[in-house]
């Protein structure tokens, strides 16, 4: 495995490359579900790539950016355990340099869900992932369905401005007792942890809920909302019903839809979502 932090090396190594590559973009501190994607890719490709940047410019002015989890030795020591060919490290001054002024704007889709709980998030990802694809010019890249509205956005990036990657998107991987896999799920105690059980709970209620017939999402939200109240610990930032392909919040559900659901456990903010 080779690791590799500036751009001109990068760009030389991958000259070289020679069958498919594939591509997992990460902020670090990985788990499981980053390592779903590694896999995935290393099962389907000659090469496998895996960047490692905590994105300056994603994280908005009060989030976590500073306090992000880091550990890069055990990072790379998984990475190298997984078969990974290169890991790209840039440096913030590199990917950022002073005069640096140019930003993706993914339309409509990314004032939606987290878009409009985190102003400026999305521009912040589609600008990081399209220099990342650049840099790395994969024929594959990896996003897990954990962010999906993220998936969506880069699916529609890539689309409108004709990037030559294949975009696959993998399923969430999970604790045992349903707690979707997140570097943040570090910031929470012991206590913390189990009471955002009632995250997945909520999602799976609403599931039930669907198979059982109900299609309207007010009624779905509503119950999520009574059983989320149930846990002191856990505070609602949003629920949404949506059309999968753009976001559009439904009326009635009729086909698929994606229930999203962001809440706050102390000052962490945590994400998960199912397909009905
Ligand atoms: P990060 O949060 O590190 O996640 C990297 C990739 O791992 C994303 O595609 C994310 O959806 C996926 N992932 C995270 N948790 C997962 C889980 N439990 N199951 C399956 N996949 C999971 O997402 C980012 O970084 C950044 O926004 C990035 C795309 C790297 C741009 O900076």
């Amino acid at each position: 495995m080779i690791a590799v932090t500036g751009i001109e090396e990068l760009n030389n190594l991958r000259r070289k490359l020679k069958g498919p590559t594939g591509f997992v973009p990460t902020m670090g501190f990985l788990h499981e579900g980053h390592l779903s994607l590694v896999r995935e890719a290393r099962k389907h490709n000659q090469t496998v790539i895996v960047s490692i940047f905590v994105n300056p410019a994603q994280f908005g002015p009060s989030e976590d950016f500073q306090t992000y989890p880091k550990d890069i030795k055990h990072d790379l020591e998984i990475l190298r355990k997984e078969g990974v060919d290169i890991v790209f490290t840039p440096s913030s001054e590199e990917m950022y340099p002073e005069d640096y002024s140019t930003w993706i704007e993914v339309a409509g889709l990314t004032e939606k869900l987290e878009g409009a709980s985190r102003p400026g998030h999305f521009k912040g990802v589609a600008t990081i992932v399209l220099k990342l694809l650049n840099i790395t010019r994969p024929d594959v890249v990896y996003f897990g369905q954990k962010d999906a509205q993220q998936a969506i956005v880069i699916k529609h990036l890539v689309r409108d401005l004709n990037v030559p990657v294949n975009v696959i998107v993998m399923p969430t991987i999970r604790q045992p007792d349903g707690l979707a896999l997140s570097s943040r799920n570090y910031y929470l105690s012991k206590e913390e942890n189990e009471a955002a059980t009632i995250i997945y709970k909520s999602l799976r209620l609403a599931s039930k809920l669907y198979q059982n017939g109900e299609r309207s999402p007010v009624k779905i939200k509503q119950a999520m909302t009574e059983l989320i109240r149930s846990e002191p610990l856990v505070t609602i930032d949003d629920i949404s019903i949506a059309l999968p392909e753009n976001l559009e919040e439904l009326d009635i559900v009729n086909g698929q839809a994606l229930v999203s659901l962001a809440v706050w456990i102390g000052k962490t903010r945590l994400i998960d979502n199912i397909i009905l």
